[in-house]
């Protein structure tokens, strides 16, 4: 199996390069942020939970998402590797998954980070309002996402490049060009292990 984090800011490409990346590679997608949409979409209690924290740009309880992630693991268990995107978010996500995947004997190969400047970010989800309505793609929300990820979220790196799992990433150019960067790591990745 090859599991791979995908991480970064709000409009950093996870969701953009992680389509590329599972088709490429035959992984599974698992986005917390688009579980967590569809459970709103379909008012599940779960989802009229959410629905508060999302339009405020705040981050879903830890019990939650961690919980979300590891039914979605169970029920593709004849996966080849999964792709976080948006997960993890904090330390104890971080250490949540290390510890489902070490039950499982298949652990993260690497997280790969893209980096891209905060102006580019608002940039990008504000024509993506445009385009698809995200509700918490308003300038308000955007600014607090970013700033709950420099506040929080960021702080996961460290934890991945403290057992030397942590790949940095220029997430700027076009999508072809960071996904030949971000192929080149996985095609390393998997040779080594
Ligand atoms: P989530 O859905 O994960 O949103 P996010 O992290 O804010 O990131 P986005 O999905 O907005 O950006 P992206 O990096 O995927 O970029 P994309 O490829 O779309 O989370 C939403 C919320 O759910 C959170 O705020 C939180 O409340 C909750 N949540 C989710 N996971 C959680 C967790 N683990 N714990 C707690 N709470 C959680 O690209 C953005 C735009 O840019 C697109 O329009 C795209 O077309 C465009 N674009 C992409 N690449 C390029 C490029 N190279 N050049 C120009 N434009 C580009
Ligand atoms: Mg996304």
């Amino acid at each position: 199996m090859l599991n791979i984090v995908i991480f970064g800011p709000p409009g950093a490409g996870k969701g953009t390069q992680s389509k590329l990346i599972i088709d490429r590679y035959n992984l599974t997608h698992l986005s917390t942020g688009d579980i967590l949409r569809a459970e709103m979409a379909n008012k599940t209690p779960l989802g009229i939970e959410a629905k508060n924290l999302i339009e405020k740009g705040e981050l879903v309880p830890d019990d939650i998402v961690i919980g979300m992630v590891r039914n979605k693991i169970d029920s593709e268990a004849g996966s080849e590797g999964f792709i976080f995107d948006g997960f993890p978010r904090t330390i104890e996500q971080a250490e949540a998954l290390d510890d489902i995947l070490g039950e499982r004997n298949t652990p993260i190969s690497a997280m790969i980070s893209l980096e891209v400047e905060e102006q580019e970010l608002i940039d990008r989800l504000l024509k993506r309002a445009e385009l698809e309505g995200r509700k918490d793609d308003n300038i308000e929300v955007i600014q607090n996402r970013i700033k709950v990820y420099n506040e929080v979220t960021s702080s996961v790196a460290g934890y991945y490049a403290k057992t030397g799992r942590h790949r940095s990433v220029d997430g700027t150019g076009t999508i072809e060009e960071i996904f030949g960067r971000i192929s080149s790591i996985i095609d390393e990745v998997k040779k080594s292990s």
